[in-house]
């Protein structure tokens, strides 16, 4: 396969939505439209999308933490067969908007169901298929709660509502994948200005993949 598959992972309110979104657009203009692809966990396609609405659902107080983790395994499955496949078989970059590393934070061990059995249920649901390289936004769980209440009070969503030792939690394990990954994980400081995140992100690309940036 002659794509490049990249994801983009970090706590809420790390800023990754605005990172994002400008290094699609510095890679659209480098390689033209058609050679970028932007998508988001849960979701990028109808059927990911519904299972997105129900993991969303702010009705969905009750729903269990292994169904969870299983819905959102699911989701990427048909993320994967749908969308990410057939982009790096027409050998496009790829910038994903989380993957299985959220799975492991989020569910492994903001909702304690442990990292070990989240890479399981996800090796199923992949079945071998990682990201050549991860940008990890890296924030402080506190800052990061900050920055989501003071930009986007009006779209908080079930997740989005955790407590602050949920998110500690979260940012830990996060840490700990990219200790243990260091060859595809690169950890920025999402506390820095926007412009310096997006530089040093745009660094660790073409560091990895010399072509780009
Ligand atoms: P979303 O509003 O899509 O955006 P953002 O990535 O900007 O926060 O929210 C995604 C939420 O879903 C976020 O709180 C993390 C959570 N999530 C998981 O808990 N597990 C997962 O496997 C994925 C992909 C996301």
């Amino acid at each position: 396969m002659d794509g490049k598959f990249i994801s983009f992972e970090g706590p809420d309110g790390a800023g990754k939505t605005s990172v994002m979104r400008q290094i699609t657009a510095d890679l659209k203009e480098q390689l033209g439209s058609d050679g970028v692809v932007y998508t988001r966990e849960p979701g990028g396609n109808h059927i990911a999308e519904q299972i997105r609405d129900v993991l969303f659902d702010a009705d969905n107080t009750d729903m269990d933490p292994r169904t969870e983790a299983l819905l959102f395994a699911a989701a990427r499955r048909q993320h994967l067969i749908a969308d990410i496949l057939p982009a790096l078989q027409n050998g496009k970059v790829i910038l994903c908007d989380r993957y299985v590393d959220s799975s492991i934070a989020y569910q492994g061990a903001g909702r304690g169901l442990g990292e070990e059995n989240i890479w399981q249920i996800n090796q199923f649901a992949i079945d071998g298929l990682m990201p050549e390289l991860t940008i990890y936004l890296d924030i402080d769980s506190e800052l990061g709660l900050q920055r989501i209440a003071q930009n986007r009070a009006d779209e908080v969503n079930r997740l989005d509502e955790e407590k602050l030792s949920f998110h500690r939690k979260v940012r830990s394990a996060y840490q700990k994948l990219a200790q243990e990954n260091p060859q595809r994980i690169v950890t920025i400081d999402a506390s820095q200005p926007l412009d310096q995140v997006i530089l040093q992100v745009q660094q660790a690309i073409h560091q990895r993949f010399s072509q780009l940036f």
